[in-house]
């Protein structure tokens, strides 16, 4: 499968929403815990994955706000597979020249999640290769406000006046900045929604649900998705003369 993707035409960035842990712990009749545990491989493998393809980002939609809503002993769990997990592979990424970062209310996650995230990110922030950022206690709706928030602030202050708008100015105020809009999203598990992610920056993005629950995602998967991606033809509102080269 590797062989036949077209190596010039890789998305510069991949987004992923990782679904199924919980179906996937209960088709084997164990506790949805267990299938968050046998989630941190198909994250490894999605991460070399990219890493050795040369994709340039790769963001992991690891925990949304609304899953504060989940039972408590679940989340807690969350946390601290979170914790472990930075612990764990964090080899992996120095090995794979991957520099880690984060999106989302990081402030607002429990104080040892806070630490290890930070500990992590400057370690890695040297390597050159693939970023992999982590959307964590992150939604789309609450990163649209907050850039609205800071927008009213400077137009209130005086520092900005409303002419001044502009689609640049409205990016760089989103926990995305610098960092282009991905060409590829993935979700696992066979939902076709969303569910708060990325609202702003998919407004073209290729869209590729797969039923792979999360814990059986592997690397053969990614190169599926890439090459399912590879065969579409993205329009942006064109028609299909004008964008074949
Ligand atoms: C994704 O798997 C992991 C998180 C949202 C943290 P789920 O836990 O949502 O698994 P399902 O969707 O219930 O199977
Ligand atoms: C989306 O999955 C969030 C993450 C993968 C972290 P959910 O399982 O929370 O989404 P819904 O509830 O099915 O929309
Ligand atoms: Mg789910």
């Amino acid at each position: 499968m590797k062989d036949k993707l077209d190596h010039n035409n890789l998305p510069a960035h991949i987004a992923v929403i990782m679904d199924g842990n919980g179906r996937w712990a209960k088709k084997q009749g164990a506790a949805r815990v267990f299938g968050h545990q046998n989630a941190i491989e198909a994250v490894r493998e999605v991460t070399e994955g990219c890493a050795e393809l040369g994709v340039k980002y790769l963001t992991l939609y690891a925990f949304s706000t609304e899953n504060w809503g989940r039972p408590k002993i679940e989340v807690e769990a969350l946390m601290q597979l979170l914790v472990t997990t930075i612990n764990s592979e964090v080899d992996t990424l120095m090995k794979n020249n991957v520099s880690l970062t984060a999106i989302g209310d990081i402030d607002s996650l429990p104080g040892d999640c806070k630490q290890k995230l930070k500990e992590a990110i400057e370690l890695t922030s040297g390597n050159t290769g693939l970023t992999l950022i982590l959307a964590l206690n992150y939604s789309g709706r609450w990163e649209i406000l907050q850039a609205a928030k800071q927008m009213a602030e400077m137009v209130e202050s005086g520092k900005l006046d409303a002419t001044q708008v502009s689609q640049e100015l409205w990016e760089s105020l989103l926990s995305t900045k610098n960092i282009p809009d991905p060409e590829l999203l993935i979700r696992t598990s066979g939902e076709m929604r969303v569910s708060n992610f990325l609202l702003w920056q998919i407004a073209y993005t290729e869209l590729y649900v797969t039923p792979v629950l999360w814990p059986d995602f592997r690397r053969e998967h990614l190169h599926e998705a890439i090459l399912a991606y590879q065969q579409r033809e993205r329009r942006f509102g064109k028609i299909s003369e004008q964008v074949k080269s």
